[in-house]
């Protein structure tokens, strides 16, 4: 690849807008903007099209699209399978290039890098364990592993027979692990002994044991990271519990991919709603991998000799999209990195990037925030000048943030790929392309071609450029948007069909129209927060504090901070008698860790002797979320105690602005 070539160009009269260079507009997949005009006019034909040229089919489909509000379908009756489409039809050409290029996080450990080929036969070899534990089409299979190579095995085993994966973050406790088992039923499970992370071995299994517990689980895969010196002791479980290489050195490679119809769920991915318990987002399989390639392939606008390095970890959709199904559809070399971006130091991950000469580079804003608080002198030293183009995801990215990452890491040369997208919507949806742009600083930019985005008021009516209001999208819905919530079809209603009815699919963000194309995503308008960029819901952080035994009730917010966007604060109530201490407040905070993950911690804790209510009881986040900004409070006479008000204030120090 051209070394030190210029990707981008100033606009001459905007500021901080950015256009692509020839040289982008050359190299890119899409280059121009019939795209968009195409796609827009048969939006049907466009995914048609898309749908054929990027994926291998076992048998066609017979009818594109079909909607029956709130739910839809794409590619009815096509017949395919999502490991086929990442491992086999690549062989031919490309079994010999590398897969994934895994670095562990002790630097002494050497990378691994698995060709296509192999990973081709440790997919089949553990599809072929997972059914001797009697895994069949349709069954769920939880996930529990930290990013290191077999967990992509284990999506794609999963995927090669028609079973449903289910992955839960590995730095979750096995509490919240267990609650999600149960939920889905999982029959087996596959985590490993343990991995790590900021220099500290994590025992996982441990956290597994707990959500193995769960009635439905029969059998637990172990995959052995530490050997040697390192190696963990742990008790196994006879007839329960085996070892992954194990079964792996007995299991045949001989395994035919599975052929299953297009909206076959591929997996769930459980996430935070506005209620305490996650809700398990359903991906169906052609669509979502339509939407995964593409993507991919356009945003990324990935070549034979780029090398992709998506930061996110496998739990969250990124992961999912960007570090499994997205890359190897399009047969492209990644990178993943098992551990911290601070081990030994914050200049570790250019470290990583200079070694595997990575070109195309996607974080989060939150790395980016501490990247940049860390300072651009840890970049000094590592040769960048490979990288092509830069992605930022999961919350809004703010100006200097957004300036540094363009500056300080791209060097003034590579377009910023501002992605919005969610757990829901399978894979990105509004964001720049390379070879179109413009890369227009804290604007995602434009929605995905053959998708219809707009943004309404409250009436549902398109608000007027500037205006804020509500991010939606029309039919017909984008091919990766979920097709139901597992096991809750009333949720699924209520929560993405009810606001602006069953043919509007609601996303719960506010948003604005930049210019005539692009738009600029404000955020979260429910109680969701985004803290580091992992999504977490109040109630479900309140509903960890409440089962303390010394809390009668808690109200959980966001509250703005400058490295992870958001962090939650929690207001407590106590049972009478029990007096506020650092001690109890030491203990909450322990609780959460343990119910969900050291993620949703509270950052701070207020004690107070009431909350504000609404008549009907219920607590007014919005009262305390504003008064910890100091912004103007709403009106406080529709509460059924606005005396509280006044109190509270004085607890958090308010001071209006
Ligand atoms: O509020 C939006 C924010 O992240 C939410 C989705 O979170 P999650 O399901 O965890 O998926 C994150 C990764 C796809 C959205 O509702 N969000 C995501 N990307 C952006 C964003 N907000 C602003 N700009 C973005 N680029």
């Amino acid at each position: 690849m051209a070394k030190k070539e210029k990707w981008v160009v100033r606009d001459k009269n905007k500021r901080n807008v950015f256009w692509p260079s020839v040289e982008m507009r050359e190299r890119a997949w899409v280059g121009t903007d019939r795209f968009y005009k195409d796609a827009a006019k048969n939006p049907m034909d466009f995914w048609a099209c898309l749908a054929r040229d990027g994926l291998d089919w076992f048998k066609e489909w017979k009818k594109v699209y079909e909607s029956k509000p709130p739910y839809f379908k794409w590619f009815l009756g096509g017949k395919l399978n999502a490991s086929y489409n990442c491992l086999d039809r690549h062989l031919k050409d490309k079994g010999n290039k590398v897969a994934i290029i895994w670095e562990s996080e002790p630097l002494e450990e050497r990378e691994r890098k698995i060709t296509y080929r192999g990973l081709y036969r440790e997919v089949c070899k553990f599809s072929n364990v997972l059914k001797k534990l009697g895994v069949k089409k349709g069954d769920r299979v939880g996930i529990y592993l930290p990013m290191i190579p077999e967990v992509m095995v284990s999506m794609l085993a999963c995927a090669r027979i028609g079973a449903v994966h289910s992955i839960v973050f590995s730095a979750f406790s096995g509490i919240n692990f267990r609650k999600r088992v149960e939920d889905c039923g999982a029959k087996v499970l596959v985590t490993c002994d343990g991995y790590w992370r900021r220099g500290k071995q994590i025992n996982l299994k441990k956290q597994a044991d707990v959500a193995a517990k769960a009635k439905t689980v029969k059998k637990v895969v172990v995959v052995k990271r530490f050997t040697g010196k390192d190696e963990l002791k742990l008790p196994m479980r006879k007839g329960r519990d085996y070892w992954y290489h194990e079964l792996m050195a007995k299991a045949s490679e001989d395994s035919k991919p599975v052929p299953v119809e297009s909206n076959t769920p591929l997996f769930l991915l459980y996430t935070s709603g506005t209620t305490g318990k996650p809700k398990g987002v359903i991906h169906d399989t052609a669509g979502y991998l339509t939407q995964a390639y593409w993507t991919t392939l356009w945003d990324f606008d990935l070549h034979e000799d780029d090398v992709f390095w998506c930061t996110a970890d496998v739990g969250w959709i990124t992961g999912h999209t960007y570090n499994c199904y997205g890359p190897l559809s399009v047969g492209a070399t990644m990178v993943i990195y098992e551990g911290s971006p601070d081990m030994p130091n914050w200049g570790r991950l250019w470290k990583i990037a200079d070694k595997f000469d990575v070109s195309v580079f996607y974080t989060a804003p939150t790395a980016i925030r501490m990247f940049k608080k860390m300072g651009c002198e840890l970049t000094k030293g590592y040769d960048l000048s490979t990288l092509r183009i830069l992605g930022t995801v999961g919350e809004p990215i703010d100006l200097e943030t957004w300036l540094w990452y363009f500056g300080c890491i791209g060097n003034g040369r590579c377009p910023v790929i501002d992605t919005w997208w969610q757990t829901e919507t399978g894979g990105t949806l509004v964001n720049a392309l390379p070879g179109i742009g413009p890369f227009i600083a804290t604007v995602a930019g434009r929605p995905f071609p053959g998708t219809r985005a707009e943004i309404l008021d409250e009436k549902g009516k398109p608000v007027k450029k500037g205006r804020t209001g509500y991010l939606v999208f029309k039919p017909p819905f984008p091919p990766g948007l979920l097709r139901g919530v597992w096991k809750n079809p009333k949720k699924y209603r209520d929560t993405y069909w009810r606001e602006y009815g069953p043919k509007v699919y609601y996303t719960s963000d506010g948003a604005k129209w930049f210019d005539k194309h692009n738009i600029r995503v404000t955020g979260r308008v429910d109680d969701v927060m985004k803290v580091a960029g992992h999504r977490l819901s109040s109630a479900e952080i309140e509903d960890a504090i409440t089962s303390h035994p010394e809390v009668i009730v808690s109200a959980v917010v966001p509250k703005p901070d400058e490295i992870r966007g958001q962090v939650p604060v929690a207001f407590v109530v106590l049972r009478p008698g029990v007096k506020p201490s650092p001690e109890v407040e030491a203990s909450i905070v322990k609780q959460v860790r343990k119910e969900i993950g050291p993620t949703a911690k509270p950052h701070q804790v207020f004690f107070v002797k009431g909350l504000p209510k609404t008549r009907s009881g219920k607590i007014m986040r919005r009262f305390l979320k504003s008064m910890l900004v100091n912004e103007k409070l709403g009106d406080a006479s529709t509460l059924q105690n606005p005396e509280i008000v006044g109190y509270l204030k004085k607890v958090v120090g308010y001071k209006r602005k």
